[in-house]
């Protein structure tokens, strides 16, 4: 039973599973891998210089087609230089969030490129059509990293497909498995947008330890909160729990500016920049220091995630999955719905 939908025709993939922006972990190498696999990712342009994205993305479009991954912008600063630099390099997908994506809407348009919003609010998916939107993702606030709306997955879900007035909407938040696929589809979207199930990946290159904390944490492990502020304050996040979330609430929770090693640099990453605790950037490989200090952006998808695998297998397994799933809540169905034996005797 092939999975094929509208967000599947739409980008030229086999599976309705997208790859989320994992900060500097969606390596050309990941982003090879997902494409590979019949996916596709995105690749967050938010910090990178402006100056430095053509170099940046002509390393991935030399290994894979610009047409066969997307890039992501923040719209919490000026983009549209980065959207420019990306659209030259030859991308043709863009997602955004975080902002009011009109400028950006019309500039990747007019490109001819394909644009992805993410929403929390239904306000916004009742905007979408009319702005020119071509696909939202709808990220419940089960989801790990940045959030942007209020209401869980399960509720918000089947609500944003009601209000986006036909537009394909990819599902966001908490999902890490087949029946997370099976169970977004029956809701109504055409994919799932997943984040965390990726950071546990054999190539995306987000810190080896951050990765086998992804896989060790339970539910009680996760924590909404607003801590890790450096670069991009007051703004929700679901992380992991680690030594700074517990010295903070050790100090009885101090705000911004007052709390323990307010400023203290943790380590250096490859690129030699130092990270300072409370950073919004998550330690990548080859981070040099204290890596468990680092912000570990997790969704309630993580107690679901239970080994560190390669892209394939992980896309595959997902899509196996969802096919089980139908299969077996079609099945499920039958003894109510046929008439029961003892009333054929
Ligand atoms: C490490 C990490 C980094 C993220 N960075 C971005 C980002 O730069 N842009 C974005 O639109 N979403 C970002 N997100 C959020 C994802 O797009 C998505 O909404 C979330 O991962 C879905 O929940 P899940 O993690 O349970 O799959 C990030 C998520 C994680 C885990």
């Amino acid at each position: 039973m092939p999975l094929h939908t509208a967000l599947t025709a739409r980008l030229g993939i086999d599976a309705p599973v997208i790859a989320a922006p994992l900060g500097r972990g969606s390596t050309p190498r990941f982003v090879t891998a997902v494409a590979d696999a019949g996916a596709f990712a995105f690749v967050a342009l938010m910090h990178m210089p402006e100056a430095d994205i053509a170099t940046t993305l002509a390393d991935y479009t030399r290994v894979v087609e610009p047409t066969r991954f997307g890039v992501n912008l923040t719209l919490i600063r000026d983009q549209r230089r980065r959207l420019a630099a990306a659209l030259d390099a030859g991308i043709r997908t863009v997602s955004l969030w975080y902002g009011d994506p009109e400028p950006y809407v019309e500039q990747a348009k007019a490109a001819g490129a394909t644009v992805f919003w993410t929403v929390g609010r239904l306000a916004d998916a009742a905007r979408a059509a009319d702005l020119g939107v071509d696909v939202l993702v709808c990220q419940g606030r089960d989801a790990g990293g940045h959030l942007v709306g209020t209401a869980g997955t399960i509720a918000l879900l089947p609500a944003v497909v009601d209000a986006a007035g036909g537009i394909p909407v990819v599902a966001a938040g908490g999902i890490a498995d087949g029946r997370g696929l099976a169970s977004a589809l029956v809701m109504g979207a055409d994919g799932v947008w997943m984040g965390t199930r990726f950071v546990a990946s054999e190539e995306s290159a987000n810190h080896p330890g951050y990765k086998q904390r992804v896989v060790d944490a339970g539910f009680d492990d996760l924590l909404e909160t607003r801590l890790f502020d450096g670069g991009w304050p007051d703004s929700p996040h679901r992380v992991i729990r680690n030594s700074t979330v517990s010295r903070w609430e050790e100090a009885g929770c101090p705000r911004s500016g007052e709390r323990p090693g307010e400023g203290e640099v943790i380590g250096a990453h490859p690129n030699g920049r130092s990270f300072l605790r409370y950073t919004d950037a998550s330690p990548w490989e080859g981070f040099e220091g204290d890596w468990e200090a680092g912000a570990h952006y997790a969704g309630a998808s993580a107690p679901l995630i239970h080994g560190i695998e390669p892209v394939a297998r992980i896309v595959a397994s997902v899509v196996e999955g969802a096919e089980l799933a139908l299969r077996r809540a079609t099945a499920a169905t039958r003894p109510v719905i046929s008439t029961p034996e003892s009333e054929t005797r």
